[in-house]
């Protein structure tokens, strides 16, 4: 059975953060969860983004460089750059079609921002503060997945092995590699434990949990 195209695709924009952005079937729809991202972001910043709500201890630069890996529509990095612009903004994906999309949505919402084509971290010759990533991570083996509805999007952004944990793993691996000061990570709840115990092996300590997203942090030597 063919599930019918998403709204979002039909119309070619999806908001997020406020925000339009074009979407295609060569990105993923951006979702409501991812949007804690940068909330998460805005809270190590100093800018927490409720009244009341106490900035993190593990504050960064005043001029962060941030990257986003597996930007897809770009929507996670241009809403960095639009709500904190003193920061240096790099997005990254392994698809060239998605990148076109991201180029776009920042030429439309009249911001710069560094795109690389790479593979996790491969291609990345910087260290940055921080490390934002929506990475696939869907277990094709779920047993309440809807595949049909999910089958308009993209599978390279959606699935990957290892219980859809691969690329996260491998991600935390590259970032403690690189002395990445802080890690946040977009995951399924039912995942995140196994994540925490896999980073915590690695030297990262948790620092907070919000939704789906988890922030993690480099103690520095
Ligand atoms: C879940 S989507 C997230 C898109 C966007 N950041 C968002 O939150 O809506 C995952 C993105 O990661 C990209 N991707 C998949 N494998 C990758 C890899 N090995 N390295 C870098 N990006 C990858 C996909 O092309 C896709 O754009």
């Amino acid at each position: 059975m063919n599930a019918p195209l998403p709204t979002a695709y039909k119309s070619g924009y999806q908001d997020f953060y406020g925000r339009d952005y074009i979407v295609t079937p060569d990105v993923l729809i951006p979702r409501p969860e991812t949007e804690q991202i940068i909330d998460a972001v805005l809270n190590l910043a100093g800018k927490p983004y409720l009244p009341g709500v106490k900035p993190s201890q593990n504050q960064l630069p005043k001029n962060p460089t941030i990257l986003d890996v597996g930007t897809g529509s770009g929507c996670i990095a241009i809403t960095i750059k639009k709500e904190l612009p003193e920061a240096s903004v790099y997005a990254s994906d392994i698809s060239e079609e998605a990148l076109n999309i991201a180029r776009k949505n920042a030429h439309n919402h009249g911001v710069f921002i560094h795109f690389i084509i790479s593979h996790l971290l491969d291609n990345v010759k910087f260290t940055p503060n921080v490390i934002v990533a929506n990475l696939p991570y869907v277990d094709k083996n779920w047993s309440w997945l809807d595949k049909d509805a999910l089958s308009c999007e993209p599978d390279i952004a959606l699935y990957a092995e290892d219980h859809g944990l691969e690329l996260i793993k491998k991600l935390i691996d590259q970032s403690t590699t690189c002395q990445i000061p802080h890690l946040i990570l977009e995951a399924d709840p039912c995942q995140h434990q196994k994540i925490i115990n896999y980073a915590t092996k690695k030297g990262l300590q948790h620092l907070e949990t919000r939704g789906f997203i988890l922030t993690f942090y480099t103690p520095q030597v």
